[in-house]
């Protein structure tokens, strides 16, 4: 029998503060977490030539297990965990167990205090200016439930290309204001440029836009929205934006200032590798007025982020396994995953695009392609057809897609590698569309 794990708060803390500030840490973690993953720097430091390092990314791979049974190009529902990850919240939900609400009543608190440092450290935010959620929904729901400055002469804007569920909430939003309902239709392809063109003639066109959703990295097809221009532009007619980074943190490398919004929403159970469960809420700092209190948590002599979602009971596991998500997502380095990830994807658009059949969604230049991508036979834009070419890439050539619904264009199969998937992998889906679409 293994013998229990013999943890407190004052080792618990050792370790996850020893993540940030040295390679040795003691207990938990220490000696059985960190060490595996302590690979070798490559003399690769250029991202873009690093993408193209099949033997580091193939000892990358080796931190993960492989789906069995398919080769799985979707991995933009959530993101496997590394083993290292996977290891230290095995061993956390063993403590949280064992220690019950002696732990989660007397130190879990500090535990998050902690581990909301580093989430701002990471995102180069202030810790006053992010809450954890159990996923990105968690706050946005906040964000439009408690949304103060709507009236009925307000308009409130989103794009086909958002999040569905957050489409419907814009669109609730909306009618429980009685404001005017915008969604932006966007074309099936586009670049930088047209995107900040198309939503700042929609901001002009609509003068009365209160509160406007921006959807960093799309889901349908991995489109990034050059987020900084188009906000500055919202900013000059007092538009607030909400930014869906739920898809975009970790497939795309970035920080909040970078990003120059107000309220934001993020996930770190997608592209971090955190265990699920694990989301983000940022407001800025000096801006908590517009989102009130979760109801009833309203308190006379405190104002926080905290106070706008309710966390209640959740799996104290997760969350403090996240101290080992960012450290693993470090050592790599958020700049290699996003160029490998770019580069995957770049391997079958690259060959698909020139083919007369095959119609590519999304980005069209590279600042507006991440490693996500989707596509289609041209002209079969419906339901049924793309279900059936799923399914055909499934089971005839084993390779795992989702089909994306949510595109005033049509139907689409989304294509989304991890930095662990083989180039071989994508060279199947390359082959099998090769026959597919004659
Ligand atoms: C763009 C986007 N927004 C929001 C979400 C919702 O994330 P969650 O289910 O973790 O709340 C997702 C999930 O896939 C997404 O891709």
């Amino acid at each position: 029998m293994t013998s229990p794990i013999r943890l407190n708060r004052r080792c618990f803390l050792a370790s996850t503060l020893g993540l940030l500030t040295t390679t040795s840490i003691p207990t938990f973690a220490a000696t059985k977490l960190l060490e595996p993953y302590n690979f070798k720097k490559t003399k690769n430091t250029n991202p873009s030539t690093l993408a193209k390092d099949e033997s580091y990314w193939n000892r990358i791979a080796k931190y993960y297990d492989r789906t069995e049974g398919i080769i799985n190009l979707e991995h933009g529902y959530w993101g496997k965990m590394s083993h290292p990850v996977q290891d230290f919240y095995l061993n956390a939900i063993k403590m949280v167990n064992q220690q019950n609400s002696y732990y989660a009543r007397k130190d879990f608190n500090q535990d998050m205090t902690s581990v909301n440092q580093m989430l701002a450290n990471a995102l180069t935010i202030n810790s006053s200016e992010i809450t954890l959620t159990r996923n990105a929904s968690e706050g946005f729901h906040a964000l439009i439930r408690q949304y103060k400055n709507l009236n009925s002469s307000d308009a409130v804007l989103w794009a086909d290309i958002d999040y569905p569920s957050f489409k419907r909430g814009m669109q609730w939003l909306a009618e429980n204001h009685n404001a005017k309902a915008i969604e932006l239709k966007l074309p099936a392809q586009c670049s930088k440029a047209d995107l900040i063109q198309i939503y700042t003639q929609a901001f002009q066109e609509n003068p009365n836009i209160k509160i406007a959703l921006l959807t960093h990295v799309s889901n349908q097809h991995g489109l990034k929205l050059p987020v900084k221009e188009i906000t500055a532009e919202a900013k000059k007619q007092g538009i607030d934006v909400i930014c869906d980074c739920a898809q975009s943190w970790g497939l795309v490398d970035f920080t909040v200032p970078e990003l120059g919004v107000d309220l934001a929403v993020f996930n770190l159970h997608k592209w971090i590798g955190s265990p699920l469960g694990v989301g983000a809420l940022y407001i800025k700092e000096g801006l908590l007025d517009k989102i009130a209190p979760f109801p009833g948590d309203a308190k006379p002599d405190t104002n926080t982020i905290a106070q706008r979602v309710h966390m209640a009971t959740a799996d104290f596991a997760s969350f403090i396994s996240v101290p080992m998500a960012l450290d693993f997502h470090t050592k790599i380095g958020g700049k290699n995953k996003e160029a490998r990830l770019k580069y995957l994807r770049s391997l079958w658009v690259n060959q698909l695009k020139e083919n007369p059949n095959i119609e590519i969604l999304g980005a069209i230049d590279e600042e507006s392609s991440t490693g996500m991508g989707s596509f289609r036979i041209k002209g079969k834009t419906s339901e049924t057809e793309v279900k059936n070419l799923q399914k055909t890439l499934e089971e005839k050539y084993g390779v795992f897609t989702v089909v994306r619904d949510g595109l005033n264009s049509g139907y689409c199969i989304r294509v989304t590698p991890q930095i662990f998937t083989k180039t071989e992998d994508i060279q199947a889906l390359i082959n099998a569309l090769r026959v597919e679409s004659a």
